[in-house]
């Protein structure tokens, strides 16, 4: 890391932290969480779309945090809002949440959206906030219609970002990333989900396990923006890269620091600053929770 990105993702936590009101030892955002671990084995034909080892090994194991990104520690697990779902498996790191597009192109962008959402009158900052973004408005929409979930092993994630996918012969292809589950999605009522414990899904992780995810990569047509994270493409075409199983809640005995821009040979980062901006955001929040 430059000193510069180290500065810049220093100003960035402490924004992050001042929007929200953290506690400084918790994480900024998605602090309730749940641990959970398994393996990731690549697809027959993962390996001739990346040159990264984990598409060439089967049974590379995989941990997993999955957190809720409302309402900090207090927060309740039924209140409509995304979900998220970090990966570390090998040398990579997919920190993905339940939204297919993003509702801010850089850090900047995103500590103003959240100064808005906590802000004294949510109901007429956040609409200001998408009358001078109007980017925002995709990623919102869709974030108004989510309704609860039954579980996190329900839920399909998204990278946002798209990654480049390097094969043997150097040659790129720009997808983005996501986990498909193979348990089908489960809405629950309003009414329902809040007659639940607040930590309903945490709690509920190891009654769903095993549980298993499709990795795949969602690839571009020519009309698509494809390096804009608050874009939705045209295209529906996917790759299945591998299959995630996960069969233990367990924590590691040292958690990963997760960064979106830890990737492996045969991955290239996404040239969004969004990516960058995060990873330096990333890097000093652990440094503040110590
Ligand atoms: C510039 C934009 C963003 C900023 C500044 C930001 C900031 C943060 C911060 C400060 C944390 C807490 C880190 C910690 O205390 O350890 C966090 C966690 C997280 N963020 Fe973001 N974030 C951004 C964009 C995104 C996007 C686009 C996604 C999903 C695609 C995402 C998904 C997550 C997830 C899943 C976690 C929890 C990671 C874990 O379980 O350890 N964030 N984010």
């Amino acid at each position: 890391m430059t000193s510069t990105s180290f500065e810049h993702g220093a100003q960035l936590a402490d924004q992050v932290a001042s929007a929200t009101g953290a506690d400084p030892g918790d994480r900024l955002l998605h602090t309730r969480g749940v641990w959970a671990a398994g393996e990731f084995t690549p697809s027959a034909n993962a390996a001739s779309m990346s040159a990264a080892e984990v598409f060439a090994e089967a049974g590379t194991p995989a941990t997993v945090r999955f957190s809720s990104t409302l309402g900090g520690p207090g927060g309740h697990d039924g209140d409509p809002s995304d979900h998220g779902m970090a990966v570390r498996i090998g040398g990579l790191d997919l920190v993905m949440f339940t939204l297919p597009v993003f509702f801010a192109r850089t850090g900047a962008d995103m500590v103003e959206f959240l100064r808005a959402a906590n802000s004294p009158d949510p109901s007429s900052a956040v609409p200001a906030f998408v009358a001078r973004h109007p980017e925002a408005a995709a990623a919102l929409g869709l974030a108004q219609q989510a309704r609860p979930a039954a579980g996190f092993t329900g839920l399909a994630y998204h990278s946002v970002h798209a990654f480049g996918l390097v094969d043997a012969a150097s040659t790129t292809r720009w997808a983005r990333l996501g986990w498909r589950p193979h348990r089908p999605f489960e809405p629950l009522a309003p009414e329902e989900a809040r007659s639940r414990p607040s930590d309903y899904l945490g709690t509920g992780l190891p009654g769903e396990l095993p549980a298993h995810f499709d990795l795949v990569a969602h690839l571009p047509a020519a009309r698509d923006d494809v390096h804009d994270p608050t874009r939705l493409w045209s295209s529906e075409q996917t790759v299945t890269l591998g299959i995630l199983t996960l069969d233990r809640a367990e924590a590691p005995d040292v958690e990963p620091g997760f960064d979106p821009l830890r990737l492996p040979e045969g991955v290239a980062a996404p040239l969004d600053r969004l990516a960058s901006d995060r990873s330096a955001a990333y890097a000093a929040a652990r440094r503040r929770r110590g």
